[in-house]
């Protein structure tokens, strides 16, 4: 059994909600896993775990604040344990080669600033609640949403997380960690 510290930032809701699934996932095959909003925690020791998972949502093209200082002020420990970044994007909830393209483009800048080389990426599709945005959030993600999945009926909220991508990520970066541990005979 390892343990995992899941660590996230979210701004709606959605990547709390992903890592839960994470969490839950690494659960399930036998490991401890801990998921903590990097809102709620000012001092996280990290090298008390066998493994991280972190994960942001994105907003107007920049990852969540905390997150990104989060991984800046731990890289060297971050780069010692196996470690994974996933991202929750509207950007990934598009069939256009270009929007996903985008996606691509922020994980990139992300691991560029920070100078993380995480084991494992994952980017997945967020959500759209406008019944949680103020008016001028709703029109201007109305206007986004338009090109990005052609969803503008603000009446109604949309969820484009593919749960089956999520699992299949915890599970392959699981089986990574199952693999280090037994060649290190831990
Ligand atoms: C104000 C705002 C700005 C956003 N900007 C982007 C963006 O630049 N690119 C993108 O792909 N998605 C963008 N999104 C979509 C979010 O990434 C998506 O809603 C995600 O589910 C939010 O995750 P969270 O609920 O964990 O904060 C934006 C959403 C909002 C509300």
């Amino acid at each position: 059994m390892a343990s995992f510290l899941v660590l996230y930032g979210t701004s709606e809701g959605q990547t709390a909600k992903v890592a839960e699934k994470v969490a839950d996932t690494l659960t399930r095959r036998g490991h401890a896993a801990e998921s903590v909003d990097v809102e709620s925690s000012s001092n996280i020791t990290v090298d008390i775990f066998d493994a991280v998972v972190v994960g942001s949502s994105v907003h107007v093209a920049k990852h969540h604040e905390k997150v990104r200082d989060f991984v800046s002020e731990n890289r060297e420990t971050l780069e010692d344990l196996p470690s994974a970044f996933f991202q929750i994007s509207l950007s990934s909830a598009s069939d256009d080669e270009e929007r996903r393209a985008e996606a691509a483009g922020y994980v990139e800048n992300f691991l560029e600033d920070t100078g993380w080389e995480p084991d494992r990426v994952g980017v997945f599709g967020g959500a759209l609640r406008y019944s949680k945005y103020g008016f001028l959030k709703r029109l201007l993600m109305k206007r986004i949403a338009k090109d990005a999945t052609g969803d503008t009926d603000t009446s109604l909220d949309y969820e484009y997380t593919d749960w089956g991508e999520v699992e299949d990520f915890a599970d392959d970066f699981a089986a990574f960690v199952e693999g280090r541990l037994d060649t290190s005979g831990a």
